[in-house]
């Protein structure tokens, strides 16, 4: 069997870590190699703490793509991850970006790169599929009620905000309508940043507080009647792993970048 070569870029992190743990025990995917600046030079097996992963670690995308990855995987932060994106198409790599907090000019960036030399890339806000149904589901209820708000909880010490999940999800409605606001964000009376952030059409709310893992509601409201779609996260990276290992086995049958783990799934 010809296995899909990956590298995962941010592989010593949290969430790198737990794909790179969970490679190691999946037959067709093969772990050739990681990216961390401050683990460059060892094995990534001896860094997580895994028997047989001989997978050197570099401190550039352009070192690691030495190792010919069939995939990057992308899991750093989002000030690294264009350029570790456009340096593996430029490899000749398929991508696949977990990594939030890239805007949408850098989205635009890394599709026209990706079309020019017919690469596939996959970005996906959210690996767990639970939250994919929570997308899909939130799509169906856009389809017959105007108006809807997010709101995104997050413990603390979360610097980015809105959550990648909750972007995604704006993005994704607003391929369906514009919530309705009956009173123009403008005509607030009071303290208008209380309303939220409108994001492509949807009103916004991100509370960071202890306590709080990661959860989302998208809250449906309609006379009388309101739909409550929540998602909570627990403190494992454990939920994304195999919707990541989904997204490696897909990526390669891609050109340009497309977004969300539903559009390599079957509904
Ligand atoms: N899509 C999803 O389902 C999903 C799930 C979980 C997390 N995420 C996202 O994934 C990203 C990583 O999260 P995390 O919690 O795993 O972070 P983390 O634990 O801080 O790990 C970050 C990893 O990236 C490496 N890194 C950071 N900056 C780098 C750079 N400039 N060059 C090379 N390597 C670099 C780090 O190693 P060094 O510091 O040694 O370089 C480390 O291995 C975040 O954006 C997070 O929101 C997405």
């Amino acid at each position: 069997m010809n296995k899909i070569k990956v590298c995962v870029a941010g592989g010593t992190g949290w969430a790198g870590s737990a794909l790179s743990k969970g490679i190691v025990s999946t037959e067709d995917v093969e772990l050739v190699s990681a990216i961390s600046r401050s683990h460059a030079g060892k094995l990534l097996g001896e860094v997580i703490g895994v028997d047989g992963l001989p997978a050197p670690i570099y401190a550039t995308a352009e070192e690691a793509l030495q190792t010919h990855p069939d995939v990057l995987v992308e899991y750093t932060k989002p000030d690294a991850a264009k350029s570790h994106v456009l340096a593996a198409l430029r490899g000749g790599a398929h991508a696949v970006i977990g990594t939030s907090g890239l805007s949408n000019e850098d989205y635009e960036e890394i599709d026209a790169l990706a079309r020019q030399v017919n690469r596939g890339v996959l970005a996906v806000g959210n690996f767990a599929l639970t939250v994919v149904l929570l997308q899909k589901f939130a799509e169906m209820a856009a389809q017959y009620i105007p108006h809807w708000e997010i709101i995104d909880y997050a413990h603390n010490e979360k610097r980015d905000a809105p959550s990648g999940t909750a972007r995604e999800l704006a993005n994704r409605l607003s391929g369906t309508r514009e919530s309705q606001l009956d009173v123009p964000l403008e005509e607030t009376q009071g303290v208008r940043e209380t309303r939220g952030a409108r994001m492509q059409g949807t009103q916004v709310h991100s509370v960071r507080l202890p306590g709080y893992v990661i959860s989302i509601d998208a809250i449906f409201g309609m006379p009388d009647q309101k739909l409550i779609l929540r998602h909570e996260s627990g403190t494992s990276a454990e939920p994304y792993v195999s919707g990541a290992i989904l997204a490696i086995r897909e990526v390669g049958k891609l050109a340009g970048l497309h977004r969300g783990l539903d559009s390599v799934m079957k509904f």
